[in-house]
């Protein structure tokens, strides 16, 4: 029988998770893996978040909060290999090969990089660097699949192209090249002003926020107040709600904004009610987390390790 493909995603323990992560990315993580057709390696990408969380406490926390997460939208721990970057050597090993086969101008014209030197940051080398760590990340396990959002496009392109070049330079075969999975109807998730939902932009509504907390943010989203149907709003809306439904509630709603959020309060706390208990539970128990981690990480480094092998006879130190 042929191998199932093998699906690769990961999400940085920076922030708050988000609803934008979660219908971005996350929620196809599991519809995915539920059909059984892929063979799942799912990862907390703890070194690419170092590039800009550098606190070992709130780095330890934020770990375990996003296996949390995985665990609580419904990811199967006996279905998929879950992991801590961290734990996989070899991620950072073949990053450093990747760096000798890539130019400077290419990784030059990364948008991520171009934003960050835009805002006039020091901009530090591992930020420069993480498309090379996140085409590691992927290739290792010959991933024919990765689910991300829009912005996750270039890297996989990058990833691609990394993955041509060093079975070019080296006259093999090693990599596999991926294809991005995204949804387009959630490519980009708006936040509460319109713009993508992100972090860094302090528009985000977080995947685990209590109903006062939701409350909050949503009376926080912008309107404008032209009258009629509040956009942002509704951009929202559709993703908790079927947009037939919809239509006839925001018509009858028709420039009643406050109704309108509050009945986004209502829709949000209700759909994710349940992952949110699930992820108090599970919070209880801190073994179940390091449990997980830890068969994990054996998983990952036997498999990496065995592509290593196959690298490093490539390149001629083996
Ligand atoms: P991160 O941690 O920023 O985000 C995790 C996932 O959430 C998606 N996402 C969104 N999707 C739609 N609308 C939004 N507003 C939105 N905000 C975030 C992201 O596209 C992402 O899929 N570089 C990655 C992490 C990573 C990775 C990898 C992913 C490292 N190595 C290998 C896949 C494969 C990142 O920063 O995601």
């Amino acid at each position: 029988m042929a191998e199932k493909p093998v699906l690769v995603s990961g999400v940085k323990p920076t922030g708050d998770l988000h609803i934008g992560n979660y219908f971005g990315a996350m929620r196809q993580f599991v519809e995915l893996t539920r059909k059984g057709e892929y063979r799942p390696f799912i990862f907390v990408a703890d070194y690419h978040a170092l590039n800009t969380m550098q606190d070992a406490e709130e780095m330890r926390r934020r770990i375990r909060e996003i296996v949390m997460a995985y665990l609580a939208i419904g990811l199967d721990p006996e279905q998929v290999v879950f992991f801590k970057q961290s734990d996989v050597p070899a991620h950072t090993e073949l990053c450093w090969i990747f760096d000798t086969i890539t130019t400077m101008p290419y990784l030059m014209r990364a948008h991520a990089f171009k934003d960050a030197e835009a805002k006039n940051k020091e901009i530090n080398v591992g930020t420069f660097n993480y498309p090379m760590l996140m085409a590691a990340d992927i290739l290792l396990y010959d991933a024919k699949v990765v689910p991300v959002g829009a912005d996750q496009k270039q890297h996989i392109e990058i990833t691609r192209d990394t993955a041509e070049k060093f079975n070019r330079i080296f006259k093999e075969e090693v990599f596999t090249l991926p294809e991005p999975y995204i949804m387009p109807e959630v490519a980009t998730v708006p936040g509460t002003d319109g713009q993508k939902m992100s972090k860094s932009y302090g528009n985000v509504i977080p995947l685990f926020a209590s109903r006062d907390e939701l409350h909050k943010r949503v009376m926080s989203i912008v309107t404008d107040s032209s009258g009629g149907r509040p956009e942002n709003v509704y951009a929202i809306h559709k993703l908790v709600r079927s947009e037939n439904e919809l239509e006839t509630i925001y018509q009858e709603n028709e420039g009643n904004y406050k109704a309108l959020k509050e009945l986004l309060v209502e829709d949000l706390d209700a759909y994710f009610a349940p992952i949110r208990a699930e992820y108090e539970e599970l919070a209880k128990d801190d073994s179940i987390v390091d449990a997980i981690l830890a068969k994990g990480k054996q998983e990952a480094r036997a498999l990496s390790e065995a592509k290593m092998g196959l690298v490093r006879g490539a390149i001629g130190v083996a």
